[in-house]
């Protein structure tokens, strides 16, 4: 399987520019050949006023609140470096049941 970049595109992450985040990233990842992740929408993570959310897959990282100035941190770790902490700010609770649902493979 892939990994996964899922990208939040519903209203609330949207209208904080997730549509804009998620075409920079394809870009970039495909500048940079990443060819084993794939960058996709995604219909809600529940973390609605957090938003725009990112979520890598399987690694199970949540980014949230991203702007497109986070982006060379986030293609960092995507590349192998450190995860971005700073952007670590979703409830365990909420990140596990997400975790969850993705690990049945509701995508
Ligand atoms: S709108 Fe993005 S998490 Fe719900």
């Amino acid at each position: 399987m892939k990994r996964l970049c899922l990208v939040c595109q519903n209203v609330d992450c949207k209208n904080r520019g997730s549509e804009e985040i998620m075409n920079e990233l394809e870009r970039r990842v495909a500048e940079k050949g990443l060819a084993d992740l794939e960058v996709r929408p995604y219909m809600c993570f529940g973390a609605c006023q957090e938003g725009p959310n990112i979520v890598l897959y399987p690694e199970k990282s949540w980014y949230a609140g991203v702007k497109k100035e986070d982006l060379d941190d986030i293609l960092s770790h995507i590349s192998g470096g450190q995860e971005v902490k700073m952007l670590d700010t979703i409830d365990s609770s909420l990140k596990e049941l997400i975790y969850q649902l993705l690990d049945t493979g509701v995508f």
